[in-house]
C-alpha cells in the first residue's frame, strides 16, 4: 500500500494539477505527504488567513506558491479563487488551497436567521435551506462553511442569539445534525457540498451576563447536560470541521484547553477532523492573561489541538523557534499538518483541486443573476419560521381588499430583511415588507406608508450601529424631527382601515459584538406605537428581531402581533403571505420571552428547587420577582395559528417501561377551527426524583403537522429508556429508575400529563 501511495503522490507531483491520481486511502495518503514536507510548507498549512478588498492579491498569491497559506475565507467567487489555487499548484507539492465563507443562512439567496429557521421546529425546510445554501456557496467555489452556529443561547441579551437555534438543547441538536447533513450532502467531496465546520466551541452562548467574549464558568453536569450535545450532534452526523470559541471555559481559554480540545473532543467524541481557531483567538489568549506573549500564545494554541489559526501570523512566526527550542514537539505540528491534509482530502481537493472553481469559460457571467437564485423555497422557509403571538379579534388575517397604513422604520428595510451574517446576500435582491405586501394586494387596495420613527432616537447607539459596518452606513435616519415622522404616520393611520407597524431591531443590534442591556424596542419606535394606538385603529405589528424582547406593553397595545425575526431575501413576500392569510402561520417560539431583562435567564427547562412560585398561590417565601408578575412573557413553544386546535387526554400505553423496552404516548389533535393548519406538538419528559436535581421539563419530542379544518389525528409518540437517561454528579450518563412525567401540548406551558414508573 505504502509502495502505491508514494507512486501516486510522484504521479502527482510530475503533473501539475494532476491529483486525480491520488491513493483512495486517506491516512496512507496524508501520511505520505506530510514526509514531502518541509518544516515551512507544513507550517504554511496551518495558516488561514481573510481576503479583504484592500489586500494585496499579488503578494498573496506569491505567498500561495511559497506554500504558506493553508487555506483563506472571504474570498467568494470562483475568478477571485482560481488564480489563488493556480498559484497552490505552481508550489512546490501542489497542495491545493480551500476557500472557507460564513455561510450561515444562506449564500447568495438568504434564508430567515437562524433563530428563524428553529422558530420553524420543520427539519425539512431547514434541511433544505442548508443544501440550497451549500449548492449556491460551492457553485461560487466554496469549499468550507463556518457552520452551524449551535451554540444554546439563554441570555437574549447576547446579541448572537439571532445566530444560533435557541435555548433547548435537544431542538439545537436535532437542527445540528440537519444542518451539518444539509451542508455535507452525501459526503463533503460531492461538487455541490461544502465541509461543515460547527461553532464555537464550546459554550459560547453561556458568556456572562450575555457579554459577547466573555467568561464561561460552569459546572461539569450543567456543561454535558445542556450545553455540549448541539456540537456532539454535529460532530455524530460528520461535521469535518470545528471552530473554537473565544470565551474561556471555567478559567482556560477554549482555544488554548487541552482538556476542551483534546480530552473531550477527540479522545471522548472521537472527533477525526479539522479545528480552527475563531478570528484572531490565539492572539487573544494574551489578553486573556494565559499567555505573556505571541510566542507563548503559539505554543499554548498548538499544544491544545488548534490546527489551524485564523487570520493572525503567529504560527508562522514563532512554531520554527518553539519546535527549535524544544517547546513544541515536532508531532505538535505534524498532527495540526495531518488534519489540514485530511479536511483538504476529504473536500475532494487532492482529486480535483478545480472541483468547485470550474472552468474560467463557465463562470456564471452575471453572478447575480435571478436565476442563481431559490426565491421560492426562500419564501416557504421563511413564511414558516414566522410566529403569530397575539391575534385579537381576528385582526389578521387581513383583507387584501383594505386601506392599509403600513407604517415603521422596519417597512422598507431591505438590509435588515436579510438579518446578520448574510453571506453574499444583496440588499437590492431582497423583498422589503412594503414590496410583498404591495406585490399580495394588487391593485384594488390602497397601501399607504409613512416611515413613522426612526430605528433609535439615540445618537450614541446609532453611531455604534453604523460603525459596526463596512461599506456604508446601515442605518440611515430620516432628519426630520421625531413628533414630524408621528404625525405623519398617525394622518396615514386615521385614513386607513387598519395600521400595520413594522418595529423592532435593526440587523446590527442582533449581532456579534451587539449585546444589549434592555430588550424594549427602542424608544423611539415606543412612541410612535402608543401614537398609532391612541388613532383608535387595528394596530398589527410586524416585529423584527433577532433575540426575544421583552414586550409588555405592546402586547397590550397591539391587536395582533406576528414576530417575524429577520425573515431574509423573501422576506416581505414571505410575512405578506401570512398577514394576508394566504399561509397560516405555524412558527413556535425556540425560546422564551421574558418580561424584563431583570427576569433573565426566563428559559424553561430550569432545575427544580425547593420552594417554586406556584401560580394562584400567595407568592410569599416562594421563588419569585415581587415587582412583576412571575413567569415569562410567552413561553417555549408558544405560537399562534389562524385555525384552533384542541387535544385529547393523553395515554400512555404502559404505566411501567422496561429499561430494555418502549413506552408509546398517543394524543388525539383536532384541527376545530375553520382554516387548515400546521401546529407543532411538543412531548416534554420530567424525572421526577432523581439522585440529583432535575429539570422540571424536558422537550424530547416534537411532530409538525398538517391538519384540515375539522381533521383530527393520533399521534403517537415512543419513549425508550435513552430519552430519559442523564449525565449524573460522576457524569455518567444513564437513567434512574422511578416515576416520570410525560407532558404533551401545544407550547412548553399549557400541557395534558400522564406519569409511569421506569423499573
Ligand atoms: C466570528 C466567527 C466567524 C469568523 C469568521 C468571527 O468574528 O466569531 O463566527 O466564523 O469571525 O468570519
Amino acid at each position: 500500500m505504502k509502495k502505491l501511495c508514494l507512486l501516486s503522490l510522484a504521479i502527482a507531483l510530475a503533473s501539475p494539477g494532476a491529483w486525480a491520481a491520488t491513493a483512495d486511502n486517506k491516512e496512507a495518503f496524508v501520511s505520505d505527504l506530510l514526509k514531502q514536507m518541509t518544516l515551512d510548507e507544513k507550517i504554511g498549512q496551518l495558516r488561514l488567513i481573510s481576503i479583504g478588498p484592500e489586500m494585496p492579491r499579488e503578494l498573496i498569491r506569491k505567498e500561495i506558491a511559497a506554500g504558506r497559506i493553508g487555506g483563506t475565507f472571504n474570498s467568494i467567487t470562483r475568478p477571485e479563487n482560481r488564480p489563488m489555487q493556480d498559484a497552490a499548484m505552481r508550489s512546490r507539492l501542489k497542495i491545493p488551497m480551500f476557500f472557507a465563507y460564513d455561510v450561515i443562512h444562506g449564500h447568495r439567496t438568504i434564508f430567515p436567521i437562524p433563530l428563524a429557521l428553529a422558530a420553524s421546529w420543520d427539519m425539512d425546510a431547514i434541511g433544505l435551506s442548508g443544501r440550497i445554501s451549500a449548492k449556491e456557496a460551492a457553485a461560487d467555489s466554496i469549499d468550507l462553511t463556518f457552520a452551524p452556529m449551535v451554540d444554546v443561547s439563554r441570555d437574549p441579551r447576547w446579541g448572537r442569539t439571532s445566530e444560533g437555534f435557541g435555548e433547548d438543547t435537544y431542538l439545537v441538536s436535532r437542527i445540528a445534525q440537519v444542518m451539518v447533513r444539509a451542508f455535507q450532502g452525501p459526503a463533503p467531496s460531492a461538487a455541490d457540498s461544502i465541509m461543515a465546520s460547527v461553532k464555537h466551541f464550546a459554550l459560547y452562548g453561556a458568556v456572562e451576563g450575555g457579554r459577547d467574549y466573555n467568561i464561561v464558568d460552569m459546572s461539569l453536569v450543567k456543561m454535558y447536560q445542556d450545553y455540549l450535545p448541539p456540537y456532539r450532534a454535529a460532530i455524530d452526523a460528520g461535521a469535518g470541521g470545528v471552530m473554537t470559541a473565544l470565551n474561556s471555559i471555567n478559567g482556560v481559554p477554549a482555544s488554548s484547553n487541552t482538556w476542551l480540545m483534546q480530552d473531550l473532543l477527540r479522545k471522548e467524541w472521537g472527533f477525526k477532523g479539522l479545528t480552527v481557531s475563531d478570528h484572531g483567538a490565539v492572539f487573544e489568549l494574551i489578553n486573556h492573561g494565559v499567555a505573556r506573549d505571541g510566542r507563548e500564545a503559539a505554543k499554548l494554541a498548538i499544544k491544545a489541538g488548534i490546527d489551524m489559526s485564523m487570520n493572525d501570523s503567529l504560527y508562522g512566526k514563532e512554531l520554527p523557534g518553539l519546535l527549535k527550542a524544544g517547546d513544541i514537539a515536532q508531532s505538535d505540528i505534524d498532527n495540526a499538518v495531518r488534519e489540514v491534509l485530511g479536511a483538504k482530502y476529504d473536500m475532494g481537493l487532492f482529486k480535483d483541486p478545480y472541483l468547485r472553481i470550474g472552468k474560467a469559460e463557465q463562470d456564471p457571467a452575471d453572478l447575480y443573476a435571478p436565476e442563481r437564485m431559490h426565491r421560492s423555497e426562500a419564501r416557504d422557509v421563511a413564511r414558516r419560521s414566522l410566529v403569530l403571538l397575539e391575534n385579537r379579534n381576528q385582526t389578521l388575517p387581513l383583507a387584501k381588499t383594505a386601506k392599509i397604513a403600513l407604517v415603521g422604520p422596519l417597512a422598507k428595510a431591505p438590509i435588515d430583511m436579510m438579518g446578520s451574517w448574510a453571506a453574499a446576500g444583496r440588499p437590492d435582491q431582497s423583498v422589503t415588507l412594503f414590496d410583498g405586501m404591495r406585490a399580495a394586494m394588487g391593485q384594488q387596495a390602497t397601501l399607504t406608508y409613512a416611515r413613522g420613527a426612526n430605528i433609535t432616537g439615540d445618537a450614541k447607539v446609532l453611531g455604534y450601529l453604523n460603525f459596526l459596518n463596512f461599506d456604508a452606513p446601515e442605518v440611515v435616519d430620516d432628519p426630520r424631527p421625531a413628533a414630524q415622522l408621528i404625525a405623519e404616520a398617525v394622518k396615514a393611520a386615521q385614513q386607513a382601515d387598519v395600521v400595520v407597524a413594522a418595529v423592532g431591531e435593526s440587523r446590527g443590534m442582533s449581532h456579534e459584538s451587539s449585546s444589549r442591556t434592555d430588550l424594549n424596542i427602542p424608544a423611539s419606535q415606543r412612541e410612535l406605537i402608543k401614537a398609532l394606538k391612541a388613532t383608535g385603529k387595528p394596530l398589527v405589528l410586524v416585529l423584527m428581531n433577532g433575540r426575544p424582547l421583552s414586550i409588555v406593553d405592546e402586547k397590550e397595545q397591539a391587536d395582533a402581533i406576528l414576530e417575524t425575526w429577520f425573515a431574509g431575501t423573501e422576506g416581505g413576500n414571505a410575512i405578506a403571505d401570512v398577514l394576508f392569510g394566504d399561509y397560516n402561520p405555524s412558527g413556535k417560539l425556540p425560546l422564551t420571552f421574558p418580561r424584563s431583562v431583570g427576569q433573565i435567564p426566563t428559559y424553561y427547562n430550569h432545575l427544580s428547587i425547593g420552594r417554586p412560585f406556584t401560580p394562584g398561590k400567595p407568592g410569599n417565601y416562594t421563588s419569585q420577582y415581587f415587582d412583576d408578575t412571575t413567569g415569562p412573557l410567552y413561553p417555549f413553544g408558544y405560537g399562534l395559528s389562524y385555525t384552533d386546535f384542541s387535544l385529547s387526554d393523553m395515554a400512555l400505553s404502559s404505566t411501567t417501561l422496561n429499561k430494555s423496552g418502549t413506552l408509546d404516548a398517543t394524543i388525539k389533535v383536532k384541527n376545530t377551527g375553520r382554516r387548515d393548519g400546521e401546529t407543532v406538538v411538543q412531548l416534554y419528559v420530567q424525572d421526577v426524583t432523581g439522585s440529583m436535581i432535575r429539570p422540571v421539563k424536558e422537550l424530547k419530542g416534537f411532530q409538525k403537522l398538517m391538519l384540515k379544518a375539522g381533521e383530527e389525528k393520533v399521534l403517537r409518540f415512543t419513549l425508550s429508556e435513552d430519552d430519559l437517561k442523564f449525565y449524573n454528579t460522576q457524569l455518567q450518563y444513564a437513567a434512574e429508575p422511578g416515576k416520570f412525567n410525560v407532558q404533551i401540548g401545544l407550547n412548553s406551558r399549557d400541557v395534558k400529563q400522564q406519569s409511569f414508573e421506569l423499573l
